[in-house]
């Protein structure tokens, strides 16, 4: 067999997991939609009993994204947040969990309005200064859960600098990996526990299936998750798991395509006059322009920028005619959003204010489609500012 090991990262996403079928030389992976299996006798089969528990098209998801990631188990969820659901099982009342401050809005609604009824204690802190994170850490603290870059300021977090100061004090780092995926920043390499994406976004890159992963690095992760999925039942449907399967494939491809595009659209929205202020980490002007050359292998996708009132913001985003006005990010569609009153609506006035999320504040994931109609499409909507 094949060691994959050896393989790049285009060539593992191909065929990581994703053996021809033993039974007919199919090249993909069958969906396996059976619920349950038969058994030669009792406690006698051939590795699959029911399928909350294991089933053969999620195995092959699961082994790849492990490869991807470069750590040792991955399960799948039903969506990013029941990954992280998932993960915040490990706890237990009395526990601390930091979280970074500006991590995607969802994920401080499911900490502070449902975990928090269980007894486990949050903390919320900038952790693109790693000092912060060390003076947060208590000791029930068990967990730091960051993203980088922040969505959608792109602020940066020293994935390194962060894990040395939680192994220091036996605490884990989980990343939520999901803006850049594993082909431009592998979080496990820089000293991450846990890796999690929502691979409702770039892993499935089709906008057309919501899921989510955790990928682990410890047996404990592996048994945890499993068991997780075993009790909980969250898991990814067989025919989810096939098309993230697929998204995958094509994934070195489209992120190179991404971070291209990316890259054009920021450079163009930075030399534009009525453009007040462009976040994204691949611009020199970024104030961690150093980190995210040296953290990450390409820039992506996310792009946010002022356009200085919500006025201003409506009246480009009701012109955008390639680019579609939606939430969501990482599809092979550009996508441009309005943060403030769609992903962080939910976070309130007053953190939108410190964490710099203003009205006039437009984000855009750049799609796979020819970046000059993308920029065309920008320029229309722009002059009605
Ligand atoms: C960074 C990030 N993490 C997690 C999630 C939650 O994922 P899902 O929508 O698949 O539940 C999202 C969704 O937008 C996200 O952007």
């Amino acid at each position: 067999m094949t060691d994959f090991n050896s393989l790049g990262f285009a060539s593992r996403a191909i065929h990581d997991g994703q053996h021809p079928d033993p039974l007919t030389g199919a090249v993909n992976v069958p969906i396996y939609l059976s619920s349950t299996y038969a058994q030669e006798e009792i406690g006698r089969h051939k590795g699959y009993e029911y399928s909350r528990v294991s089933n053969p098209t999620r195995d092959a998801l699961e082994t790849n994204l492990a490869s991807l990631e470069g750590g040792t188990s991955a399960h799948v969820f039903s969506s990013g947040m029941a990954a992280i659901m998932a993960m915040i099982t490990m706890f237990r009342t009395g526990d601390h969990i930091i979280c970074g401050e500006n991590v995607y809005g969802g994920t401080p609604r499911l900490f502070n309005q449902v975990i928090t009824g269980y007894g486990i204690e949050f903390s919320y802190v900038d952790t693109s200064d790693p000092e912060n994170v060390r003076r947060a850490i208590r000791p029930a603290t068990k967990l730091v859960h960051i993203e980088t870059p922040t969505n959608p300021i792109m602020t940066l977090t020293d994935i390194r600098a962060v894990a040395d100061v939680c192994h220091e004090r036996g605490v884990e780092l989980a990343v939520d990996n999901t803006f850049m995926s594993p082909y431009f920043q592998r979080p496990i390499q820089l000293g991450a526990d846990i890796v999690m994406h929502s691979t409702t976004k770039f892993l499935n890159g089709h906008s057309d299936g919501l899921g989510g992963v955790l990928i682990g690095t410890k047996p404990e992760h592996k048994e945890n998750f499993a068991f997780v999925q075993k009790c909980t039942g969250g898991i990814l449907s067989p025919f989810e798991c096939w098309l993230v399967l697929r998204g995958v494939k094509t994934l070195a491809v489209r992120m190179r395509q991404h971070d291209a595009s990316g890259r054009r659209i920021a450079e163009y929205l930075a030399g534009h006059p009525k453009v007040q202020k462009v976040y994204y980490p691949g611009l020199p002007s970024h104030p961690q322009y150093d980190l995210a050359k040296r953290q990450m292998s390409g820039f992506g996708a996310l792009i946010s920028f002022e356009t200085g009132s919500l006025e201003n913001a409506n009246k480009m985003l009701r012109h955008v005619k390639v680019c579609t006005l939606g939430e969501s990010l990482g599809g092979v569609e550009t996508l441009i959003s309005h943060p403030a009153t769609m992903t962080h609506a939910a976070i309130g006035a007053d953190v939108r204010a410190k964490l710099g999320i203003t009205d006039g504040l437009v984000r855009i994931s750049a799609g796979i489609e020819d970046v000059d109609d993308l920029l065309a499409d920008l320029d229309q909507a722009l002059v009605h500012i």
